[in-house]
């Protein structure tokens, strides 16, 4: 049997490869920008996006198709990378993977131009894999990133907004990219139809698990830990699954209804206002109905792996779908 962490064991030197493939497509010519640039591209990351492609194609042609994965792995990893940089510039982050985001170092404009190299980039590797339907996919996503952050920016911090509301925002944002990694890796790797859409549904899955446990680990993890700020998308008005429960427990109008509408709506900002509400929030058992509704998406993305072959690279699917919500970073 497989222990916890050997999916990241066993795809190391496989995922070393896609990391030196991004480094190289990431890198610009202008001193100020590509010392920054490559420290956080350099300075990893989970690679989970990467290690799906990967696993996706495993269990079918991979030492065939071995370098095509890569390079879409790298092409998946750039775009992840790319909306990253934009991301922070949109929710005023200061570091990212401990280390300080472009955004706090360089005006806006260049954070901008260098997100939209980075997707050109990613598009480039994408097209370097000679199949339209990945690039069909790539593009998809890519869409359903920018509708999911549009959706955020818009709606986010409405206190009425519904789970399904909550539920459509993160598939765009981010499930659709873990969802079009598996797909990509499904299709390069020559996998029967049926199996291509099994493995999107288990990125999908996986993906709406994995946003919210980020949105459970803004509310309960440190920053240190986190690499990137802690307690942050309430302040950035952005309310998330744990409070959309917490919402729905104390009542729309009640004191601690209005308490964190006041954050959102930027009215009480203070440190000690803040962190009691948070507190409550913790307290509420809101984050416990949160995880559960992780687990179940997680469970779900695990029964959809019957489909696939090879017993290895099933268990390393699986192993991979437990760790996007045991993580603590
Ligand atoms: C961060 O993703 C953005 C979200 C979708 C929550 P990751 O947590 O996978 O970031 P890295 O690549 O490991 O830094
Ligand atoms: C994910 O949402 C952003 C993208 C998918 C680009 P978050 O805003 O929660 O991600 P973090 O917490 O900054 O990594
Ligand atoms: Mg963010
Ligand atoms: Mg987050």
């Amino acid at each position: 049997m497989l222990q916890r962490t050997d999916v990241f064991a066993a795809m190391r030197g496989d995922v070393q490869r896609v990391s030196d493939r991004v480094v190289e497509a990431a890198r610009v010519p202008y001193p100020q920008i590509s010392t920054i640039l490559e420290e956080i591209v350099r300075s990893g990351g989970k690679r989970l996006r990467p290690m799906l492609v990967l696993l996706a194609g495993r269990a079918w042609t991979y030492e065939e198709s071995f370098d095509t994965l890569v390079n879409a792995a790298a092409g998946v990893e750039l775009l992840h990378t790319a909306s990253l940089v934009h991301d922070d510039a949109v929710d005023h982050s200061a570091f990212r993977r401990g280390k300080p985001t472009l955004n706090s170092q360089v005006d806006t404009a260049a954070v901008i131009l260098v997100g939209d190299y980075l997707f050109a980039q990613s598009a480039i590797l994408a097209a370097s894999t000679n199949n339209p339907r990945v690039v069909s996919v790539f593009s998809n996503s890519l869409g359903h990133i920018c509708d999911g952050q549009l959706m955020e920016m818009m709606d986010a911090s409405n206190p009425q907004q519904t789970e399904r509301q909550y539920l459509a925002r993160i598939y765009g944002k981010t499930a659709s990219l873990f969802g079009c990694a598996a797909e990509t890796g499904a299709i390069i790797g020559n996998a029967p139809e049926d199996a291509i859409s099994a493995l999107r549904g288990y990125g999908d899955d996986l993906g709406l698990a994995f946003q919210i446990m980020d949105d459970v680990l803004d509310l309960t993890g440190g920053s240190e830990q986190l690499g990137k700020p802690a307690g942050h998308d309430l302040l950035q008005s952005t309310i998330t699954l744990p409070v959309i429960y917490y919402l729905e427990m104390v009542r729309p109008g009640s004191a601690e209804w209005r308490a964190v509408q006041a954050i959102v709506d930027r009215s009480r900002t203070d440190d000690a206002f803040v962190a009691n509400v948070l507190n409550e929030i913790r307290a509420s058992g809101a984050v416990e109905r949160a995880l559960a509704r992780a687990d179940e998406y997680i469970e779900q993305a695990k029964n959809r792996l019957t489909i696939v072959p090879d017993t290895e690279t099933r268990e390393l699917l699986s192993e991979l779908a437990d760790q996007a919500v045991r993580r603590s970073s």
